[in-house]
């Protein structure tokens, strides 16, 4: 049986009539077409389908969205100014930090999370609380120069 559920993603508001069963990654894509959120893994291993709940990092994988009714949920398109990138994600670019970019949304949402959240002292400690997301290309020197430039 569908369920009503309100969600206010990247800022706009939506009311979903949803399969309960239905991943927060799976309605995100399937659903809203916002097809930046990538699918991995799906099990909660890989962090390409990292977005924020609030400030805070969760995978959209693991998560049902009717959990999520009534939040605020920010995903890759949701992050720049308009035209203008949000630091970060100039940082990347600056810095090198992707090669095929398939991790790279995830990546961005996790570092500012990271940032947000107060895990950035360090490049240790960037390497440390950034392990949830998997770079196949090897990219993590770059990511973390990026997240570490934009925590300072
Ligand atoms: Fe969610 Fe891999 S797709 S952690």
């Amino acid at each position: 049986e569908l369920q009503p559920v309100a969600l206010t993603i990247n800022g706009q508001a939506y009311h979903l009539d949803l399969d309960p069963r239905m991943s927060l990654l799976d309605v995100l894509r399937e659903r809203l077409h916002l097809s930046g959120t990538k699918k991995g893994c799906n099990q909660g291993a890989c962090g390409a389908c990292t977005v924020l709940l609030g400030d805070r990092r969760i995978n959209a994988c693991l998560t049902l969205a009717i959990m999520h009714d009534g939040a605020a949920i920010t995903t890759i398109e949701g992050v720049a100014d308009g035209d203008g990138l949000h630091p970060l994600q100039a940082a990347f670019i600056a810095h090198d930090a992707f090669q095929c970019g398939y991790c790279t949304p995830g990546q961005i949402l996790s570092g500012i999370g990271c940032i947000a959240e107060g895990h950035a002292g360090s490049d240790d400690e960037v390497r440390a609380w950034m392990s949830g997301n998997v770079c196949r290309c090897g990219a993590y020197p770059g990511i973390v120069a990026a997240i570490a430039e934009v925590a300072k």
